[in-house]
């Protein structure tokens, strides 16, 4: 058990094809506590996706292990996981994964039905209106550029209310006006509902927003460091 509200251990992913392996995370340790704020950077293809995936629940490791909120994931089915995933997590993928056939406000409205939860439509408005896109809610996501499916992305995220926030280049089709306003929503989850956020992310001048930055390469932690006071050090 443990008090985090991410913690991972020796954290492996090897990918198998024929008999080629390929060690994307290779024992990966880290620890976060609740309401902190961190950046992972690193190259290209260095496993950061990879990583966030693991940690949200949304893929299975190798070897090693996933705390969060003091669950550990890799001992649960894929019911149980998609469960925790809901109760505690919003993603922002670097993909968007919206439901093709599912309009905008049908996109986020979804992690709210599936809490069972009242107002959905309504609620689901408010957060489109949040990110600058409520005209665009009947629309397709097909019918929405790269940018406006990033913002969808990220109401949806932010419907569930999650304890951690993990947000895979969430500024990254963005230009720099609407980038800056969602940095800020981000932010302010952070600082209004004390999310724990998990942010990759190639831009340095976000990274250095947050508290602390981890650096991986090749699959492996490089560096770590302070940037920032982090919320559970002023306690
Ligand atoms: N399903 C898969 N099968 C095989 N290899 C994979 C798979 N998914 C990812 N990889 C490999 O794992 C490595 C890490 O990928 P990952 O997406 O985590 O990188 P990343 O750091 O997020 O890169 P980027 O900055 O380009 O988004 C890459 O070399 C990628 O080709
Ligand atoms: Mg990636």
């Amino acid at each position: 058990m443990t008090t985090s509200i991410l913690e991972t251990q020796a954290l492996t992913k090897i990918y198998r094809s024929g008999d080629k392996t390929l060690t994307v995370l290779d024992n990966v340790n880290v620890t976060i506590q609740p309401g902190d704020t961190c950046a992972i950077v690193g190259p290209s293809g260095s496993g950061k996706t990879t990583l966030l995936g693991l940690c949200a629940g949304l893929d299975r490791a190798s070897s090693g292990s996933v705390f969060l909120n003091g669950v550990r994931l890799d001992e649960l089915t894929e019911d149980q996981r998609a469960e925790v995933r809901n109760q505690y997590v919003g993603f922002i993928f670097q993909s968007f994964n919206l439901m093709p056939s599912l309009t905008a406000l049908e996109n986020v409205m979804v992690p709210l039905e599936l809490r069972g939860e009242k107002n959905v439509g309504k609620r689901a408005l408010a957060l489109l209106e949040k990110v600058g896109l409520a005209e665009r809610k009947n629309h397709y996501p097909a019918q929405l550029s790269g940018g406006e499916q990033q913002r969808v992305s990220i109401a949806r995220a932010f419907s569930n209310q999650p304890k951690i926030l993990f947000a895979d280049e969430p500024t990254g089709n963005l230009d720099e006006e609407t980038g800056s306003h969602i940095e800020k929503l981000i932010f302010d989850l952070n600082k209004e509902a004390s999310t724990t956020l998990v942010m990759v992310t190639h831009d340095m001048e976000l990274a250095h927003k947050t508290q602390r930055i981890i650096q991986i390469k090749g699959g492996k932690i490089v560096q770590e460091r302070l940037v920032n006071e982090s919320v559970s050090a002023r306690r």
